[in-house]
């Protein structure tokens, strides 16, 4: 069975755990979108592991790693990454595999990503400055764009990154006034990337076909949450790439055919980071509790994120569009404690009730809440492994976000670690 796993809200939902736990069946992870600017956190035997670009079948050694071409891979970030995980002791030599059709950040892209945004100033998107934008903008306009494939021709690439650093300093002086970016030092920092990570470079799609026609079983990797994705979610406050589980296809070169389990991620309130309308934000007490209970700070900038209730008019759009047919829900046991909670149905907008999401930014920013009120719970749910051992409250919390998204609930997370999780029938 292949299973794609994807979050269903403004990333950051666990979907680490959650791919960590189903690649001890999976022969094969792969990334199929966005880039450094994920931050997936996996515990394992008390240690503490952030990936930003490497897949989460890493720190398991028998799961081969691909990163699909839809992702734009930071190659400074991810050697950082990869020695680190040699040190403790993973091996990749066999089981390490880079798309040449994945577009490279470089260095001018995450250097324009920050000058963007500090000239924007209040209307920033409040990106993770990794260059993600930059480098997607530079796919898609082509003619200065950088892939993992350019590596295995030096010349080349010595030549387009000359004509590519004239015209951004060129931009980035007249706009930004900022200094002008080295091409020799651009090159060079290529060539380290070359020597160390050409022998991972290689057709993933094709590895991925084969692999599922051998039998294989492929678990393909979401980053970011649907809210978050570039054509369906809150545009423009949204990430540049796919991150619903519609980008799983053109990402890696698998047709969506060929995956019989969309799992969704949820967490059990929402969250978001950086700019952008949030109908249940609770930017209260309330906000901060679960902010403090749930170390709602982000693994890739440390920012503290924005905190609300679950937000079912969001997660019923993000599963319908994404074809979810099963939903991990997580961080259940953060909501311990509070006397009553509340998910949200539905919308009020210009008068009238909606049960289906409005992605426009504008319409989303007048929307206004109508909340469905849950009694809460006490107990600490931190070692519960059993559904029929949750208590009532909880169950009917699990309830309601089935009722209220569509979609059936087969995982809940209770916790960091790998055994925090029950399994629902
Ligand atoms: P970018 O992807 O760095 O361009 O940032 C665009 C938006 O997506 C910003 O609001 C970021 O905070 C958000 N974003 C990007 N990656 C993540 C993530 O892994 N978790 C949560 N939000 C993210």
């Amino acid at each position: 069975m292949n299973c794609c796993v994807t979050g269903l809200q403004w990333g950051d939902e666990g979907k680490g755990k959650v791919v960590d736990i189903l690649a001890e069946q999976c022969d094969v992870v792969v990334r199929f979108a966005g880039g450094a600017n994920a931050g997936h956190t996996v515990i394992v035997n008390n240690q503490k592991f952030a990936l930003h670009l490497m897949p989460s079948g890493a720190v398991r050694e028998d799961t081969a790693c691909v990163i699909g071409n839809g992702v734009v891979f930071d190659p400074e970030i991810f050697l950082k990454e990869l020695e680190g995980l040699e040190q403790k002791g993973f091996n990749f030599a066999s089981r390490l595999f880079i798309s040449e059709n994945a577009h490279v950040v470089l260095s001018y892209h995450k250097l324009e990503d920050s000058l963007r945004e500090s000239a924007l100033g209040r209307n920033k998107i409040g990106t993770t400055n990794r260059g993600i934008g930059p480098c997607y903008a530079d796919k898609i306009g082509r003619s200065f764009a950088v892939r993992m494939a350019d590596f295995r021709r030096p010349e080349q690439l010595k030549s387009k990154l000359k004509k590519i650093t004239d015209y951004k300093n060129k931009v980035f002086e007249a706009v930004y006034g900022a200094e002008p970016i080295d091409p020799e030092e651009v090159y060079q920092s290529c060539q380290t990337y070359s020597q160390k990570l050409g022998k991972y470079i290689c057709n993933t799609t094709k590895y991925l076909h084969e692999a599922i026609d051998a039998g294989k079983k492929v678990l393909f990797e979401g980053a970011q949450g649907a809210l978050l994705d570039l054509d369906h979610g809150t545009f423009p406050f949204v990430t540049s790439s796919n991150a619903s589980a519609l980008g799983m296809s053109t990402g890696s070169g698998i047709p969506a055919g060929k995956v019989d389990r969309f799992l969704g991620v949820v967490k059990s309130y929402t969250t978001r980071v950086g700019s952008g309308p949030f109908p249940t934000e609770q930017d209260n007490q309330t906000g901060q509790l679960i902010r403090d209970k749930g170390n709602e700070y982000g693994t890739t900038t440390g920012r503290p994120r924005r905190c609300g209730w679950f937000d079912g008019v969001a997660a019923r759009y993000a599963a319908a569009i994404g074809g979810i047919n099963e939903l991990a829900v997580m961080h259940l046991d953060t909501l311990a404690g509070m006397d009553e909670l509340k998910i949200c149905p539905s919308y009020m907008l210009e008068g009238e009730k909606t049960n289906f999401f409005p992605v426009d930014a504008g319409d989303l920013e007048r929307a206004e809440c109508v909340y469905e009120t849950l009694p809460g719970w006490n107990e600490d749910l931190s070692e519960v492994k059993e559904y029929e051992k949750l208590p009532e409250n909880a169950k009917k919390y699990i309830e309601a976000i089935e009722r209220v998204t569509g979609v059936r609930v087969s995982m809940i997370g209770t916790g960091p670690r790998r055994d925090q999780i029950i399994y629902k029938k």
